[in-house]
């Protein structure tokens, strides 16, 4: 038996964009997601949120899925353009009740809510006036952070600002697989600032209203693995790890930019976007760092790729159906770099998870064997964190429910629970009895 700390908290996570559908109704307006995933080629098949998994009408029936599987705590996020629908200026009341009621729910039933505030769906309205990319913007999501807050900070025990800022500027503004879908380098580096300012200015604004909730941020952070031993090869994996991790560790824990990204990035930005005061507003303390863990990166020098000057290749062995590689000891390796270089402060794992082509099978089962072996080894591998002194508080797997998977559509299923999106049935996959053991048991056998 592998066991778990006393009071370690097992839950499971979900986003607004990808379970709800419902975009039109009760004063919703579009986000950057509804208008990304219905331009033409966009997304797998055109898929969009438009319905998802319904959640917004299945919410009774959804919180006592999580009850039957004995989840102790839920991460979702609110959808900022169903409470400031324009982005900024009037509240929707009908938005904000829509989250008492999960929230509600959720402490009627005895689960745990996290609230994430922003999942990647800024309103529209926001994006037509340049969206991250306007400092402004930093200003509207606080505002909107504390509206949210002064509904609910009563009664939501954590609070995560963003979600993987690095994904919405560098994927969003940058890579342009991601809404808005631009492709411009100096506007990923200033939305990237304006997101963490924006982090900065909401926890401001939340310690400020007071309240017992306790305040992070969540990252997307990879393991990175030179591909040999070249010295090209070694700067590479430097500069990737410098995108990637460190251009949002060393603002949050060390408040400035890592210095050789500054320079990597002379030739396109003069970072004048900074103002004085924001790096100490972006590095406020915070109460924990949320961290979702997907990717191990091998990192090959190629001076011809612009974006990276370099190659980015999955570790040799089994692969998602998002052709991610899987590798658990990065996590391990992960947990305790945080630790040493940036901060001793609790850990959450609060994404992690595997993308397959599951399916229910004649007998009305969801064998996915792949999915349980792969939790199983990194519940494994953030146990060894643990036993390294690693403050590792709770572990959320990704997902509660097959969903809206971005850019990949209804492709690929992330789910414990499987949907059926034509009849919205939902089957408990075996990955869900097999975790309902792990957290009753709070081991591994
Ligand atoms: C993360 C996102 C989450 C989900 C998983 C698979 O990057 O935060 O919404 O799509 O990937």
């Amino acid at each position: 038996m592998l066991r778990f700390p006393e009071r370690f908290l097992w839950g499971t996570a979900t986003a607004a964009y990808q379970v709800e559908g419902a975009v039109q109704e009760d004063g919703r307006r579009p986000s950057i997601w509804d208008i990304f995933s219905h331009a033409p080629g966009k997304t797998f098949h055109g898929d969009t949120g438009d319905i998802a998994c319904d959640q917004y009408h299945r919410l009774e029936a959804d919180l006592d899925l999580l009850v039957e599987l004995g989840i102790p705590a839920y991460r979702f996020s609110v959808a900022w353009p169903r409470v400031i629908p324009s982005g900024r200026g009037a509240i929707n009341q009908a938005g904000l009740d829509y989250y008492r009621y999960l929230v509600d729910g959720l402490l009627q039933r005895g689960i745990t809510p996290l609230l994430t505030l922003y999942h990647w769906d800024l309103p529209q309205a926001l994006q037509d006036e340049g969206g991250w990319t306007r400092r402004d913007t930093a200003q509207a999501f606080t505002e909107y952070a504390a509206a949210v807050y002064r509904a609910l900070g009563d009664r939501v025990p954590f609070w995560i600002t963003l979600n993987e800022p690095w994904c919405s500027a560098f994927v969003g503004y940058l890579q342009g697989r991601h809404a808005p879908g631009w492709r411009d380098e100096a506007a990923a580096l200033t939305a990237a600032h304006h997101l963490l300012l924006g982090h900065g200015l909401a926890v401001q604004a939340l310690r400020d209203l007071g309240g017992k909730g306790e305040i992070g941020i969540v990252l997307n952070l990879a393991s990175q693995v030179p591909a040999s031993d070249d010295p090209a090869d070694l700067a590479a994996t430097r500069q990737v790890d410098g995108n990637e991790n460190r251009f949002f560790l060393d603002p949050l824990f060390r408040s400035s930019y890592p210095e050789d990204m500054v320079d990597y990035y002379s030739t396109m930005s003069d970072f004048s976007f900074i103002q004085d005061g924001d790096l100490s507003l972006i590095a406020a303390p915070l109460d924990f760092l949320g961290i979702n863990y997907y990717e191990q990166h091998i990192v090959r020098a190629d001076p011809q790729n612009r974006e990276r000057g370099a190659i980015i290749d999955v570790p040799p062995g089994p692969r998602t159906a998002g052709n991610i590689g899987i590798n658990p000891s990065g996590l391990t390796e992960l947990l305790i770099r945080v630790k040493n270089e940036y901060t001793s402060l609790p850990l959450y794992v609060t994404e992690n998870g595997i993308a397959l082509y599951d399916y229910v099978d004649p007998e009305g089962q969801v064998d996915d064997v792949e999915r349980i072996a792969y939790f199983d080894a990194h519940f494994r591998a953030a146990h060894a964190a643990i036993e390294q002194g690693v403050n590792l508080h709770g572990y959320f797997t990704w997902s509660f429910l097959d969903s809206f998977e971005w850019a990949l559509g209804y492709s690929v299923r992330f789910g414990l629970v499987s949907v059926d999106y034509r009849t919205q049935t939902r089957i408990p996959k075996q990955s869900a009895h097999w975790y309902r053991e792990v957290i009753r048991h709070n081991a591994l056998s």
